[in-house]
């Protein structure tokens, strides 16, 4: 693949001693010429707002209490055998997702994002993906699960392995060191990366979890484990919206990209996601759970992928209008979490500041 990167696209080229200064108007989103290393002046406010937003809702998963899921959880008659096979399922998916989506964004997408305040949410974003996977291994030491069979699952349970397997393409189109933005053909490359990962992977494949865990934690089951999964889903709608954003500069930027046949393929790319979504659902609840079921998840799935193909400007896919699940909507909202968490906001704030005497 030829290289039309301007030579310090990474951030990493040599300092042109004579060049002029920066204005905001020549950033863009891939393939800038302007000096990726000054954040201002700023051109993408909603990249650090997001920022800023993030930084506010800091957590840590050691802060949550597990003795009410330590106790279920031993407990003979704390879960049924399908909650405890729901619940095993569910960590093992996210104990690897959480690494897949950081080695994504360290490994692929950093580097071909050109502009200094995505690239700033995007470390922030990496540390709180850091903070997720450190929230699986805290459960599984709580819990005292069997780590290799946790861990393994993305290898040894089929419903896993197949929505990885399918995302992990996408990334391995980046990983070739000479993969470099600048043809249409690379940009397009680029764009189905984001759209596998932040809409697909942290966008819809994350939501059954959220809805299974959310569940058990409305019936005062693993309550612990809940809260934690309320923080990562606070976290996750901002990782979300930051790749819908990302999505939607560079289409406005480049809309040679946006081809009504690229279009046609995301949809398509869509709706591969949402059945291999639906199989995982089948596969992690055979007989249904707490007034979940395989079917209600399909048609879960089915509202969220519409709700993303609109997010990125494309018609619906499936046309289901009804969430069955219209608590969830509550859990995303971000203004209500950002009250019911405030306190812990508010300790964090006051806690980080330093002492000089
Ligand atoms: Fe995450
Ligand atoms: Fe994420």
């Amino acid at each position: 693949m030829t290289t039309t990167e301007s030579p310090d696209a990474t951030g990493l080229g040599t300092i042109d001693r004579g060049a002029g200064r920066i204005d905001a108007d020549s950033k863009r989103m891939i393939n800038a010429r302007a000096d990726v290393n000054q954040l201002l002046p700023m051109k993408y406010r909603w990249a650090w707002d997001k920022y800023l937003a993030a930084c506010n809702n800091h957590w840590m998963p050691t802060e949550v209490s597990m003795q009410a899921d330590i106790a279920l959880w031993k407990s003979p008659n704390g879960l049924t055998d399908d909650e405890r096979t729901m619940l095993k399922r569910n960590l093992g998916f996210f104990a690897t997702a959480e690494s897949l989506v950081a080695n994504n964004i360290v490994l692929a997408v950093y580097r071909h994002i050109t502009n200094p305040e995505c690239r700033q949410y995007l470390l922030r974003q990496a540390f709180e993906e850091a903070v997720h996977t450190h929230t699986f291994q805290y459960i599984c030491e709580s819990l005292g699960l069997v780590e290799g069979e946790l861990f393994n699952m993305y290898r040894e349970v089929p419903s896993i392995t197949d929505k990885d397997a399918w995302a992990l393409r996408f990334t391995q189109n980046l990983e070739n060191p000479d993969f470099a933005t600048g043809t249409p053909e690379a940009d397009q490359h680029f764009l189905r990366d984001l759209v596998a990962f932040y809409v697909v992977f942290e966008g819809m494949w994350f939501y059954t979890g959220f809805a299974q865990i959310l569940s058990l934690g409305r019936r005062n089951k693993m309550v612990g484990i809940a809260e934690q999964y309320q923080y990562i889903l606070r976290d996750e709608s901002i990782h979300l919206n930051f790749g819908i954003d990302c999505i939607n500069q560079i289409k406005i930027e480049n809309p040679h990209l946006w081809t009504p046949e690229f279009q046609e393929e995301v949809r398509g790319m869509l709706l591969e996601a949402c059945a291999l979504e639906v199989a995982y659902a089948r596969d992690t609840m055979p007989r249904g759970v707490l007034g979940l079921s395989a079917e209600l998840c399909e048609q879960y799935m089915h509202f969220i992928t519409d709700r993303r193909a609109q997010q990125i400007g494309l018609a619906p896919i499936f046309g289901e209008q009804e969430n069955p699940f219209p608590w969830m909507s509550e859990a995303m909202d971000l203004q209500k979490e950002k009250n019911f968490f405030e306190t812990r906001v508010i300790e964090y704030q006051s806690g980080g500041a330093l002492d000089w005497d």
